[in-house]
């Protein structure tokens, strides 16, 4: 077998977007996240002596965690500031990119999550180490779309003329424009954008995905849809974006997936969802064996691996 966590990788400086990964790039880094699966302790010392720094401005459960993680599994160190914008001296006022300035001084990489779309670009511009964006506002959340991309792989073998559904909030969810874009990259990628007007995907997206030779249709209905799905990708509805609780109240609860609605998905689909969820998907879909939400979540550790040993690693 070909030793992938030894394999070259070509590196980029920073991973701001998926547009910051090409099929090239793709195409090593799923491989070598699969070989940190089955065997982590080759990578046990990859990361020996550097430091990587996670600045969380937002909540988070799964990325920084598994982040976190797969530093400390690649041998490394993590200095955290779990709530950055209280913790850190955003809360004197200093600026994200003095911030991340300094702190670039002090480690080998930074893993930032911020509120504001664009911040992960704008932190990338000020710092002189590795910048991997974790989730900027309604911008982007790259690595979670890698991981997502290795799911669809390890669940279903290819990654190629897939049918997946989009739904949910995908105006605000960052996850559905990163991972749109990745599947950009596989011939016959065909989504189906399943939201209703007002959390429609924006157009900045939907031109890249037409010009990479995406087929895009809009359906405003999960019943409709659902039936002709690979895979069903479910997404919260993003109550922190709205600029008012009236406005949430009134696409709260818009696209559910409970047991009626998944004997509609193809029994070869499966159903993902990148976590946090609320009531999107009933708790009684867990037990059915296409609900894939907490195997994605799993994948997360090996594929932030990989990505860690792409950006930091020897080379
Ligand atoms: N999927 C995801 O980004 O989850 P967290 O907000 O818990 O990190």
């Amino acid at each position: 077998m070909r030793d992938v966590i030894a394999a070259p990788v070509r590196r980029s400086g920073h991973l701001a977007s998926s547009r910051d990964l090409d099929r090239t790039t793709i195409d090593d880094l799923l491989p070598r996240a699969g070989r940190m699966a089955t065997h982590p302790g080759e990578a046990a010392h990859r990361l020996q002596g550097k430091i990587l720094a996670t600045l969380f401005y937002e909540p988070s459960t799964r990325t920084r965690f598994s982040f976190e993680s797969a530093m400390l599994r690649l041998g490394g160190q993590v200095l955290s500031a779990a709530d950055a914008m209280s913790e850190s001296s955003a809360a004197k006022g200093e600026t994200l990119e003095d911030t991340v300035r300094v702190v670039a001084e002090y480690v080998d990489g930074i893993v930032l999550r911020h509120p504001e779309k664009g911040a992960a670009r704008r932190a990338a511009g000020a710092s002189r180490v590795p910048v991997i964006n974790a989730g900027d506002g309604a911008g982007e959340h790259p690595t979670q779309a890698l991981l997502d991309l290795f799911t669809i792989q390890q669940e279903l073998g290819r990654l190629d003329h897939l049918r997946v559904g989009l739904a949910g909030d995908l105006r605000h969810g960052r996850t559905v424009r990163s991972l749109g874009l990745l599947l950009a990259h596989f011939p016959g990628t065909e989504l189906i954008l399943i939201a209703p007007p007002e959390l429609q995907l924006e157009a900045d997206v939907r031109d890249q995905l037409r010009e990479a030779g995406v087929t895009l249709r809009d359906e405003p209905d999960l019943g409709e849809a659902i039936g002709e799905l690979d895979v069903l990708y479910q997404t919260r509805i993003q109550r922190e974006r709205f600029t008012s609780p009236a406005a949430y109240e009134r696409v709260r609860g818009i696209c559910v997936v409970d047991p009626v609605m998944m004997r509609r998905l193809p029994p070869g689909a499966i159903l993902m969802h990148p976590l946090p969820r609320l009531d999107e998907i009933a708790p009684a879909v867990d037990a059915d064996p296409r609900a894939a939400y907490f195997r994605q979540a799993r994948n997360g550790l090996p594929v932030r691996m990989a990505i860690l040993d792409w950006l930091l690693g020897p080379a």
